[in-house]
């Protein structure tokens, strides 16, 4: 069994995530995790909040809050819903972390003695009232173009145009508001990425079973126009981790701290240490070392399409330029969005479903099932009220749902609740053995190469199958002519809900435990024999008939929800 390393991409510590952020990382991440542990890999499955950075900031600053302690609230409820849509992570770290601390320092230590650092000189805006350098967001005043009075440094919100702190007129600080301000000369670091061009391009091309949405914004930052630029990877911030080399004071880079994106991904490698600190007896090294084992150790990011810059080449050259022998990713997994109702879901403008909401509404597996099933794999894709009302009822309520309470049903007025006893399998049986294999198969193979809307669909062709067998073998018409024949269908149906919930889980884990608890076995072995699989649950064996496992969404219930969500987030 190969031992594999799963990280989903790390979401922004400000405010709770809406159904696009968790479809384009966390859940399908979630779904492989699942699947490779089901199938007795050993997994470690990392995510953390992403916590650095003028973001954070401003945030905590809305809040009224210091803004470590902000961070330490929004870390509480980030991981609370992740638990509510039973994401499975091994640890839900911190960015702010001391692990993560050390190991930026460490990193930044490396570059520098690799000769992969420049100090360069700058002039910026200081503000004597504030005491402080302001990175260019931090800065307020009248935009050139519209007169917009709110425009920021970096752009301007009612115009879009792209500015620079010294564009504004009437400049102040975003902060205290003081107009008190000077152009001062400072320093910042930058990586020297463009030395690491040709290997970053080797390393991409060895790559030759990446998806092409990788691989193509990869290669188009590589090539395109001036290739990687150097970037900076020091701010002018408060929150953050303060510029050093190793352990040591950086002279001239005091009060700074690095930039959030030179910081976060190095929080996948701490978060490990994060898990280790966690309890006794655990190793992150062997995951993340390729000289103390983690050689054999298959890693997976996933991610959203604009992430993947800086996993395919900034965090790659970060590794690189170390020197030192940490696992790079062997396969990412990239996104597309979900768009929400003919707009984008948009945290800002408090625009779609956000996590909270969707579990106040529904439980998880209903969403699980709707956003993997759609997952935005080669397109864009788009959620609608009245698509997720008929794939709910259809795939959930009436496939798999109805199936389960169809056959514990049955079972229970005809024989009791229990497993019963007596004939032999005949020609139907047997096609759909050789079907459920076919199609098993078929499901191994897409969940291996993370293709989430085809394991999806061909999940619930499995589903299908089942309830094509029971309408077509038709134990209560059976039952009255051949009633031995009747007790080997239900025999094979019922066992068909252990089958069921053992494949599903990775979708629907909820219902399947609850598939599973029905059928009363703790028996979650991967049915690598279909024929084997389908004799789990011996005559005899008790079973009971489950509630309900998935409640149909109504008309009234769709028009509800499409108002209450049509405007912005109150
Ligand atoms: O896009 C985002 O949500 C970022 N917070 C992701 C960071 S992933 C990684 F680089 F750490
Ligand atoms: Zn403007």
């Amino acid at each position: 069994m190969a031992r594999h390393l799963i990280t989903s991409a790390i979401p922004y510590i400000n405010g709770i995530k809406h159904l696009g952020n968790l479809v384009g990382s966390q859940l399908p991440a979630d779904l492989y995790a699942r699947y490779l542990r089901g199938r007795g890999h050993e997994v470690l499955f990392l995510c953390a909040t992403d916590e650095h950075g003028t973001p954070a900031e401003l945030a905590a600053a809305k809040a009224g809050k210091p803004v470590a302690e902000y961070c330490a609230e929004m870390w509480e409820v980030q991981d609370k819903l992740g638990k509510g849509f039973r994401l499975s992570f091994d640890h839900f770290g911190r960015s702010s972390s001391p692990q993560n601390h050390a190991l930026t320092q460490h990193f930044a230590g490396r570059l520098a003695e690799a000769g992969l650092i420049e100090e360069v000189s700058e002039s910026q805006v200081y503000s004597n009232a504030d005491g402080r350098f302001l990175p260019d967001r931090y800065i307020e005043g009248t935009c050139p173009n519209c007169g917009y009075d709110k425009a920021r440094g970096d752009q301007c919100e009612n115009c879009t145009k792209q500015l620079d702190p010294t564009d504004l007129i009437d400049p102040r600080s975003a902060i205290s508001g003081s107009t008190d301000l000077e152009v001062r000369a400072t320093k910042h670091l930058y990586l020297k990425q463009s030395q690491m061009r040709d290997e970053l391009n080797a390393w991409i091309d060895g790559k030759k079973d990446w998806p092409i949405l990788t691989t193509s914004i990869a290669k188009k930052w590589l090539n395109d126009g001036d290739g990687l630029q150097d970037r900076g990877i020091t701010r002018d911030l408060d929150w953050g981790i303060p510029v050093k080399r190793g352990d040591e004071d950086w002279p001239g880079m005091e009060g700074k701290v690095f930039y959030v994106w030179f910081d976060a991904p190095i929080e996948y490698i701490a978060c490990a240490g994060e898990w280790a600190e966690a309890a006794s007896g655990r190793d992150w090294e062997r995951w993340w070392r390729t000289d103390k084992g983690a050689e054999d150790v298959r890693y997976t990011q996933f991610m959203g399409k604009d992430n993947v810059p800086f996993h395919t080449l900034s965090f790659p050259a970060t590794i690189l330029g170390s020197g030192e022998p940490w696992k790079l990713v062997d396969y990412i997994k990239s996104f597309n969005y979900l768009n929400y109702d003919g707009g984008q879901f948009s945290t800002s403008q408090g625009r779609g479903i956000f996590m909270d909401q969707a579990l106040e509404i529904l439980p998880s597996d209903y969403w699980r099932w709707w956003l993997l099933s759609h997952a935005p794999e080669s397109s864009d894709s788009e959620f609608t009220w009245e698509n997720f009302q008929t794939s709910v009822n259809k795939d959930l309520a009436d496939v798999l749902g109805n199936f389960v309470s169809r056959v514990t049903k049955f079972c229970r007025s005809k024989f009791g609740e229990v497993v019963p006893e007596g004939g032999t399998y005949g020609a139907q049986e047997e096609a759909l053995i050789a079907d459920l294999t076919t199609r098993l198969r078929a499901y191994e193979g897409h969940m291996e190469a993370i293709e989430v809307r085809k394991s999806a669909t061909e999940l619930r062709a499995i589903w299908v199958a089942g309830n094509e067998y029971l309408q077509s073998a038709a134990p209560w018409a059976t039952f009255k002519e051949d009633p031995e024949r009747a007790t080997m269908q239900v025999r094979l149906a019922l066992n068909l809900i252990r089958f069921y919930a053992v494949l599903s889980a990775p979708f629907i884990p909820d219902a399947a435990a609850r598939m599973l608890s029905a059928m009363n076995t703790l028996d979650t072995s991967w049915p690598d024999d279909v024929a084997e699989a389908l004799s789990a649950l011996a005559a005899g064996h008790d079973f009971s008939v489950p509630d309900v496992l998935f409640a149909k969404i109504s008309d009234e219930d769709r028009e509800a929800w499409e108002a209450r969500f049509a405007g912005v987030r109150r």
